[in-house]
């Protein structure tokens, strides 16, 4: 087994991807949120810090030709395959650097307009979150966006002790890191069906393990034997990111910018009485027992007047996408539950969205959103939490990348459907 900064690199991370990751759905949030965003019309420039093997980055660079792409990793075996995907199907405006965070931030890069980072900050030695927050710092564009998925407290607590378990293993083990796994997990298994107090007490921890065994055993070493995995508070991160010259904004997951729709409702009461915005946060995660987040910080942010607010909303297209069931009541399943849709509010403006695209400003003369844009925008992003409609991105552009990357998709049997008029993926 080898690593680099306490990092896994003998096994390659599998393909993951994150629809929220990219750069519409990222400034629709952001405006959604009454934020001015990068003017994605034009020639924009966004950074993965940690790309693996790039799949996030070559959807959003097939997808987004205004946009020049750029995936900094120090896998040398990652940054080889995300070039051969790129050069196979004839995207461009992408490069991949293999590079430490440490010497990218040494080097000359130029500034970016977004940048992300999934799967990566929760991961690092202190030294490596201060380079990746030096670059942040230093090369951010005023109302930059930087998104930052990491594991949050309370719900990842649940994975410390299999954690501290398959990281011990391999530690000793003397193999590759994907048998290292195989090792810890049959041993997790095996205190757990030798009934183990950890487990008895509680049961949660036996469904987290039983869930860990479907896994991809390449996927749990990257998570797991890492050196420096720490799980942390979401207060605590925003303080820390603080540092790099950048607010916190709110979550890439729209669904969790809605109290309303992702908070108990018994519990919103304490929410709304809550003395600071970090004990909101904290009341957030304690209410949803999150054990992720995707969180949207930007740099020297602008917030609309509502006027502006209002016409930016106007200005988004917004299209079914093929799951989009009958139009009608909807019930979504959703982390604290489910969720009726009722079909008075679904019917007509799924109706109309089955007919045609639809732009905001003139969904919200339907009757039932009229003088109400605040309800169609919470329909909406419910919508698009759930895959069913997407916004159009403005900009004309020739996506020609587009059709080189899903004939790869296809190739490699990977159950990902490109979007380009979206700027975005579906996993089907
Ligand atoms: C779990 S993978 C996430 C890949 C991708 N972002 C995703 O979500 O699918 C983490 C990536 O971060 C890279 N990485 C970890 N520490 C790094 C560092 N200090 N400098 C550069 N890359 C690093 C690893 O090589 C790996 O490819």
């Amino acid at each position: 087994m080898s690593r680099r900064d306490g990092y896994v690199v003998d096994v390659t991370y599998p393909l993951h991807f994150y629809k929220e990751m990219q750069p519409l759905w990222l400034n629709y949030v952001l405006n959604t949120l009454g934020c001015v965003t990068p003017d994605i019309g034009k020639q924009y420039s966004y950074c993965e810090l940690g790309c693996g093997v790039g799949i996030n980055l070559l959807v959003a660079a097939a997808c987004n030709p205004q946009g020049h792409f750029v995936g900094v990793d120090f896998n040398h075996d990652h940054i080889i395959a995300a070039r051969e995907i790129a050069q196979k199907a004839g995207i461009k405006n992408i490069e991949f650097i293999e590079s430490s965070f440490d010497a990218f931030a040494k080097r000359e890069h130029g500034r970016f307009d977004f940048i992300v980072s999934h799967g990566v900050w929760s991961w690092l030695p202190a030294e490596a979150k201060g380079a990746l927050m030096q670059i942040v710092h230093e090369s951010l564009n005023p109302q930059g966006i930087f998104y930052l998925q990491y594991m949050c407290y309370p719900g990842a607590a649940r994975l410390i002790a299999l954690q501290k378990m398959l990281h011990e293993v391999s530690l000793v083990s003397g193999v590759g890191s994907t048998e290292s796994i195989s090792q810890g997990m049959a041993l997790l298994r095996k205190l757990a069906d030798a009934g183990a107090g950890l487990f008895v007490d509680n049961p949660e921890i036996e469904k987290e393990l039983t869930a860990l065994e479907k896994e991809h055993p390449a996927y749990l070493a990257h998570d797991f034997l890492t050196h420096h995995w720490q799980p942390q508070h979401s207060s605590d991160v925003h303080r820390i990111i603080s540092q790099a010259g950048v607010s916190y904004i709110g979550s890439a997951n729209c669904l969790e910018n809605m109290d309303a729709l992702s908070v108990p409702g018994n519990v919103q009461p304490l929410l709304a009485s809550a003395a600071s915005r970090s004990l909101k946060e904290v009341i957030r995660d304690i209410a949803r027992n999150q054990s992720q987040r995707v969180d949207i910080f930007q740099k020297e942010p602008r917030t609309f007047t509502s006027a502006e607010h209002l016409a930016s909303l106007d200005r988004y297209t917004f299209k079914a996408t093929d799951t989009m069931p009958t139009p009608g009541a909807v019930v979504f399943n959703t982390p604290i539950g489910k969720i009726p849709g009722p079909a008075d509010l679904l019917t007509p403006l799924m109706s109309s969205l089955k007919l045609k695209e639809q732009q905001f400003a003139d969904m919200r003369q339907l009757p039932v959103f009229r003088k109400e844009p605040g309800l169609l925008l919470q329909t909406l992003n419910l919508l698009m939490w759930a895959g069913y409609v997407h916004p159009l991105r403005a900009e004309g552009g020739d996506t020609g990348g587009a059709v080189g990357l899903q004939n790869w998709l296809s190739e490699q049997k990977i159950p990902l459907t490109l979007m380009p008029e979206c700027g975005n993926a579906m996993i089907l």
